[in-house]
């Protein structure tokens, strides 16, 4: 039987010799890019590079407007104040997602509605959702994690018959379809993060899209100190969206720089390629992994019509590897493939990033609002198990390679299965 790496043996992949891909992309494109911006000094506030990134961030989302903002965290912050939520409105969220989707509404004094998820795809579940509502709910955000999708016909379904504001959170899924419909056009806005590990990246960075000019004109308002968006030139300013003038709103500074609309830029020029390669190689993963035994692949919903992937994920089944504990399977993939293999995010109930207790000068409004906004009094059954004994993932970089380098993944695999025992 082969040693395993993890207890000294030869790696299924030398990563001296055959790295995996590298993350993020860039070439003389963006070295060009970046100078010219150097040397035109506009380097920020609404530059030419972030007008023409809006605009063709807003054509591939197929929505009416997009706006650069400064991260994906404020970004749902913005999203949720346009929306016109604030004090004791509750915000209906995933339970397994990064802290930000819940952070975003804690913070603008709202209360976050911790839900569970599908054990199939990690994203919302529509049956919980409905459950969760009371007269104090005011939006959903889904986010779309990982590989997955959220039910949006479900969750527009329940939006629609209880009045509710639907914010996507599209932080994992620039260029991801439901229904022929690009993620961050399906809600009343769109939310993304451009921050380093995403799909599209300036080291930070985020995007709100909507087809709706009362939100446009107040997220862009809120993204840039309360200031009124300046009219199209040629507009009449008289009318439509400009005509009350005299109507500004209290905000901070949100905005990002033309180096970082640049670099977006030239991101999404590569994404469609990038998600292609992403694609076929998870589908041609998928279906070997579906042939090992203890190992399912996420469910992939029909009305996918084009899939991203910010991490490649599958579950485990301790259960069907001799008992090994997915924590010790994580760190042996991790040592055959000389990459880092990760759990999910951990449930937001027992998140050490996500306890608003910590902050007592700004969220102990009224002890009733405390308890409201207390993570642990939601169970959330689902994202524990998928947390703590199945989530096995990968960065999305496994994907940008080749079919031979995937097949390692699925050799890597094989080889614990078959020495499970050791260790
Ligand atoms: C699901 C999700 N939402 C929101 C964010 C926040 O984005 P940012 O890091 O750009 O603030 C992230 C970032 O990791 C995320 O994964």
């Amino acid at each position: 039987m082969t040693r395993l790496a993890l207890n000294g043996g030869k790696p299924v992949r030398d990563v001296k010799s055959n790295p995996w891909p590298k993350w993020p992309v860039w070439d003389e494109r963006e070295e060009k890019a970046l100078l010219e911006v150097l040397r035109s000094g506009a380097w920020s506030y609404n530059g030419p590079r972030e007008k023409q990134f809006n605009e063709a961030f807003a054509r591939f989302t197929g929505t009416r407007y997009a706006l650069s903002i400064a991260n994906g965290t404020v970004a749902l912050q913005l999203a949720l104040e346009a929306c016109g939520i604030g004090y004791g409105d509750e915000v209906i969220v995933p339970g397994l997602t990064w802290q930000a989707t819940a952070a975003a509404a804690l913070d603008i004094n709202a209360v976050p509605i911790l839900v569970d998820v599908t054990e199939d795809t990690w994203c919302l579940d529509p049956a919980k959702v409905e459950a969760a509502i009371t007269p104090r709910t005011k939006a959903i955000i889904p986010v779309h994690l990982y590989g997955s999708f959220a039910d949006m016909d479900a969750i527009l379904d329940i939006a629609r018959r209880h009045n509710l504001r639907v914010i996507e959170d599209c932080a994992h899924k620039h260029g991801g379809e439901w229904n022929s419909r690009k993620a961050g056009g399906i809600g009343d806005i769109g939310s993304f993060s451009f921050q380093l590990s995403k799909l599209m990246t300036a080291g930070e960075g985020g995007a709100l899209t909507t087809s709706d000019p009362v939100l446009y004109e107040r997220l862009d308002a809120l993204r840039n100190c309360g200031r009124r968006p300046e009219p199209e030139a040629g507009a009449d300013k008289g009318e439509g969206v400009y005509a009350d003038e005299g109507n500004f709103i209290q905000s901070g500074n949100y905005r990002l720089t033309d180096f970082q609309a640049t670099l977006l830029f030239e991101s999404l020029q590569r994404l469609p390629e990038q998600n292609k390669v992403r694609d076929e190689n998870a589908i041609y993963l998928n279906a070997q992994l579906s042939q090992l035994p203890g190992i399912v692949p996420m469910r992939r919903d029909k009305r996918e019509t084009a899939e991203a992937y910010y991490n490649f994920s599958f579950r485990y089944s301790q259960e069907q590897f001799k008992n090994l504990p997915v924590v010790r399977f994580r760190e042996a993939l991790a040592a055959e493939l000389g990459c880092a293999v990760d759990s999910s995010y951990k449930p937001l109930n027992a998140c050490s990033l996500y306890t608003p207790h910590t902050k007592p000068w700004r969220y102990k409004l009224t002890e009733r609002h405390w308890k409201r906004i207390d993570p642990t009094r939601f169970d959330l059954p689902v994202c524990r198990r998928i947390y703590e004994r199945e989530s096995v993932c990968f960065h999305h970089k496994v994907l940008m390679g080749t079919k031979a380098d995937v097949d390692q993944i699925v050799e890597a695999i094989r080889k614990i299965y078959d020495s499970a025992e050791d260790l």
